[in-house]
């Protein structure tokens, strides 16, 4: 039995999900499970569990494809009774491809006749040096697709010292698969260009630097945090972990104790899908658009994290459990992360007539999650600070997609990023889910802009900044860009509560580095991410609305999700709130991104704003920086 309603599922509960499907589904036995997760409690069993400590029935979410029909089915499993609740045929819409799915596709490609003749045109023969990669195929109206399960693959050898299987890119070569029935539908070539050189070696055997001395992090009474479970208290905060098979790492329930009371912030925090268009229209390039979430899954894809990985210090993990295709449990052992981080300076004062100071540490809480999606490596990471503040942080690193150009040619919608290699010019656009909470259950959304004032009787130096707030009343008015130009950010208020100042108390949304999409709107890939074109987006809470390009952005058409939505135009003023926030985080590869990258941060914040009635980190000691 679970300790708490919110809970990830344990294995057994998978195994049991997966049992009552298959004796009470009706599917055919050759289908498989495209997800079962927690299907979380509702705000109304939420509520009876906080204040009677009601425990809500145990359900599981299920969805699953059954290639003998090429349908797409889910509903919902009542696991204290082993019973099937509800069961449905989705149609036109193709499940995730899950991991087990995309591992197929290598040996089937390679042993077409086709695909076979196609490597030999490049000299290429021996076959266990060849991987190739099934990408989700987008929905570009291809002849021969329509109605298929399709899969649009991507081809490389690997490198010599054998660590890099994406070292050497076969160009222009794209087995087009029929993953329902398991066949390449046909192959897709457009022209031989030779193998680059190997310069991919990710671990070089001579010359490491040896003036990297020991640095060691050590907190010898133990971490400032408490657990019960997946239950987190650190600093006044209070924190749930979660765990959902698509969006892979969850927080709930984030609320933060002051003056004896726990006052909520956010219900749920997630990063709830994300895209990567690429910019290259020739050959095959132009299919490469990976929806990582719901094509994929980043909670299937979760690295099982090892002490010293990221992290120092002293590090709690938390297992999580996924599932193969079979629906049979698949532990992932320290899935997340959690550990305190020193962060510098959080305040500091000096007296300049006596040169008496008072300066605090800044420390933050970590939880994170690292999943590697193919080539790419992307972590997860939410921090919470002592002064109230939330962050949340994309970590990108991985190998830059390559691809192999001819000998001195220059690419025209990429880089050069070693000999015969370059990477396409990309987006990688994180939409950020929050179910707001700010002091109680109803919200309502202002946006702040900044404007130099005109010369005038009133402004005759002029030097006068107009502050301007204004409701975002409805989720019509609510889908909004930045503008740097006038410091443009955006507030959760509660207009019941108030601080000593008589402000409504808040929490304001500070947007990081961030830009609009280069697609048209038109193109395939805009049409099934019409998140990506709005930075923010606020809508009034619908427990069916979690992912912003719908539940199926495998091979849709286009048009679900967020924009589809607010064409509701609900109400958001003391509403219960539910704040949206795409981050798109442009890449043009480096030569120093190869043959892996870097890692490139990509962040947000949370700032509290009158939510209290003065510097909430007043009373942190001192520690070693004080005179
Ligand atoms: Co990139």
């Amino acid at each position: 039995m679970p300790d708490h309603p919110l809970e990830p599922l344990f294995a057994e509960e998978i195994a049991a999900a997966a049992a009552c499907i298959r004796a009470q589904a009706g599917l055919d036995p050759n289908s498989f499970f495209e997800t079962i997760t927690l299907d979380e409690p509702s705000r109304a069993e939420r509520a009876a569990f906080n204040d009677s400590g009601t425990v809500p029935p145990r359900r599981a979410y299920v969805c699953c494809y059954e290639r003998a029909s090429n349908r797409t089915f889910r509903g919902r499993v009542d696991l204290d009774q082993d019973k099937l609740l509800s069961w449905e045929h989705v149609p036109g819409v193709q499940a995730r491809i899950p991991p087990d799915e995309f591992d197929a596709s290598d040996k089937i490609a390679k042993a077409d006749p086709r695909v076979v003749e196609a490597l030999a045109k490049r000299g290429i023969t021996d076959l266990d040096t060849v991987l190739i990669e099934t990408w989700a195929p987008g929905n570009f109206g291809i002849e021969g697709e329509e109605g298929k399960r399709i899969a649009y693959c991507h081809c490389w050898v690997i490198n010599d010292a054998g660590d890099n299987r994406y070292g050497r890119p076969i160009a222009n070569l794209h087995p087009v698969m029929d993953l329902a029935a398991g066949t390449v539908l046909r192959v897709d070539d457009f022209g031989v260009v030779p193998l680059p050189p190997d310069t991919a070696a990710i671990r070089p055997s001579e010359g490491l630097r040896d003036d990297v001395k020991p640095l060691n992090i050590t907190q010898p009474e133990g971490p400032s945090f408490e657990i019960d479970g997946y239950a987190v208290r650190w600093q006044r905060w209070n924190v749930r972990v979660g765990f959902d098979l698509r969006e892979g790492l969850v927080l709930h329930d984030i609320g933060y104790e002051d003056g004896g009371r726990l006052r909520p912030i956010m219900n749920r925090a997630s990063m709830a899908e994300m895209v990567v268009p690429y910019g290259d229209p020739t050959g095959g390039n132009f299919r490469r658009n990976a929806f990582d979430t719901g094509e994929y899954g980043i909670g299937t894809a979760l690295d099982s994290l090892k002490l010293g990985c990221d992290c120092l210090g002293h590090i709690h993990y938390f297992d999580v459990c996924a599932h193969d295709w079979d629906g049979k449990p698949a532990a992932i052992r320290n899935a997340v992360c959690m550990h305190e981080e020193d962060f510098g300076l959080l305040w500091k004062h000096t007296d300049s007539h006596t040169g008496k100071f008072r300066a605090v540490r800044s420390r933050r809480l970590v939880i994170s999650s690292i999943a590697t999606i193919g080539n790419y490596v992307y972590g997860f990471f939410w921090y919470f600070y002592q002064d109230g503040t939330i962050g949340t942080e994309i970590k990108a690193t991985g190998i830059p997609f390559p691809t192999a150009v001819p000998p001195g040619e220059q690419p025209k919608y990429g880089a050069l990023i070693a000999p015969g290699i370059a990477s396409h010019v990309h987006q990688h656009s994180f939409n950020f889910r929050f179910d707001m909470c700010v002091d109680g259950p109803e919200n309502a959304v202002r946006e702040q802009d900044f404007e130099a004032a005109p010369l005038g009787p009133d402004n005759p130096h002029g030097n006068a900044v107009n502050i301007f707030e204004r409701p975002l009343s409805r989720e019509s008015e609510a889908a909004r860009e930045i503008d740097i130009a006038r410091s443009r950010s955006w507030k959760i208020v509660n207009t019941s509560q108030t601080n000593s100042l008589g402000q409504h108390t808040a929490y304001r949304l500070v947007p990081g580095q961030n830009t609009l999409p280069y697609l048209q709107p038109e193109s395939p890939v805009a049409q099934r991410a019409g998140f990506m074109f709005k930075h923010f987006w606020a809508t009034q809470y619908d427990p069916e609305q979690l992912y912003p390009a719908g539940w199926f952005p495998n091979q849709h058409p286009g048009g679900d999700g967020l924009p589809r939505w607010v064409e509701a135009d609900r109400s958001l003023e003391d509403e219960d709130v539910v704040v949206w926030y795409t981050m798109n985080f442009h890449h043009l590869p480096r030569p120093e991104d190869w043959p892996v990258q870097p890692v490139v941060y990509a962040s947000l914040h949370w700032m509290p704003e009158g939510f209290f009635d003065q510097n909430p980190a007043l009373d942190l000691p001192p520690h070693a920086i004080t005179s």
